[in-house]
């Protein structure tokens, strides 16, 4: 009786400390206690130059967002017109887009995508993952944060200015899936569970592909570890939209 007592609390506290150690942090469980969360609680903690972040608050949201006093959204701003309560200082570089090493007098290889800048919803996610701007440059008008010398992200963190050499971005999917037969058209479920139903359409922005359609920057609806929407075991996410 008491043996089995004791293994049913060693199942318990294992169990216990299981959940523990991994809320948050599995696909589609929240951003708490993700690379996201750099509150003191996160795995991308005292990213204020070794200081803890917000030490009043101790926040997750306000290196990214603000309740108050956020960034205004100027009319016509070439450096992102989505500007969701943000309170991140935003990258104004101009990024090297993807080549293959195709020249277009080639047409049998080259892109069908016709690609331009990065849309305004990944300008957001380069403002951290570019390097130009520092994790811990956030918080403006009335809000004081700790003075800390800026730390931006490094080695495969820092996708950088140059995205000569990452998957492409910042170009109208379904006008490449009308002219490639190897694209899946936009209404293509999510390949794997995809247990909220979504589309590839779902995730494109103002119908481009972006960062956030391969990730979900919450920790939310995706299925994969590294914010992915789909886990990308036996390539998953990339079958999704390539029939190949
Ligand atoms: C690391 C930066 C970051 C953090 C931290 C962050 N967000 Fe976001 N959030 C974003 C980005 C980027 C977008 C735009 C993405 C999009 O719309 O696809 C966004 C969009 C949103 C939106 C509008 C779109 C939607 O998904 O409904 C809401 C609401 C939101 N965030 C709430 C929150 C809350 C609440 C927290 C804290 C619990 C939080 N975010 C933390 C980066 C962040
Ligand atoms: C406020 C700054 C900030 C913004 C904005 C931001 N990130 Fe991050 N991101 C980070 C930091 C910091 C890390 C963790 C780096 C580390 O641990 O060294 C990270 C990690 C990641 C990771 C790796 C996750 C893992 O578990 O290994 C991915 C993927 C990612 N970010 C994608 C995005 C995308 C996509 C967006 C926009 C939709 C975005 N990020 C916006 C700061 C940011
Ligand atoms: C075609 C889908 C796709 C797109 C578009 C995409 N990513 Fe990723 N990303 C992935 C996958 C899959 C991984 C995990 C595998 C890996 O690390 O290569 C990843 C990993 C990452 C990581 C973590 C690096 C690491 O190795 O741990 C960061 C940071 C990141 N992405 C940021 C971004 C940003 C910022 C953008 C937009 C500029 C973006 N991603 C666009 C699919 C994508
Ligand atoms: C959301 C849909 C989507 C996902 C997910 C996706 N891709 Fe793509 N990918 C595209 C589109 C669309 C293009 C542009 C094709 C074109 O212009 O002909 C592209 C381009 C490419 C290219 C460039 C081809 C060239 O001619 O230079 C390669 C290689 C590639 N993807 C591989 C991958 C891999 C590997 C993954 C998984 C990690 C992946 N893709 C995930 C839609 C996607």
């Amino acid at each position: 009786m008491k043996k089995s007592i004791l293994a049913c609390c060693t199942i318990g506290l294992i169990l216990a400390f299981g959940a523990f150690a991994f809320a948050g942090s599995a696909p589609g469980t929240g951003i708490k206690q993700t690379s996201h969360d750099l509150s003191s609680g996160g795995k991308g903690m005292l990213w204020d130059g070794g200081t803890l972040a917000d030490p009043t608050l101790d926040r997750i949201c306000i290196y990214c967002h603000t309740p108050h006093f956020a960034i205004k959204v100027p009319a016509g701003n070439p450096n992102g017109d989505y500007l969701p309560l943000w309170n991140h200082e935003v990258t104004v570089a101009t990024f090297q887009t993807y080549t293959n090493g195709i020249s277009p007098d080639d047409p049998s290889h080259m892109l069908n995508a016709t690609l331009g800048q990065p849309g305004s919803v990944s300008k957001l996610c380069l403002s951290c993952h570019d390097g130009t701007v520092a994790v811990n440059s956030y918080g403006y008008a009335g809000f004081t944060k700790p003075a800390v010398a800026g730390k931006s992200v490094s080695g495969r963190f820092l996708i950088s200015t140059d995205l000569s050499n990452h998957h492409p971005i910042g170009f109208d999917y379904n006008a490449v899936a009308a002219a490639d037969d190897e694209i899946n058209p936009a209404d293509t479920p999510l390949n794997g569970a995809n247990v909220y139903g979504l589309t590839i359409g779902d995730l494109l922005w103002k119908g481009n592909m972006e960062c956030s359609t391969c990730h979900d920057v919450h920790n939310t609806k995706n299925e994969g570890v590294k914010f992915t929407w789909v886990e990308d075991t036996q390539s998953a996410l990339c079958l999704t939209c390539h029939k190949k």
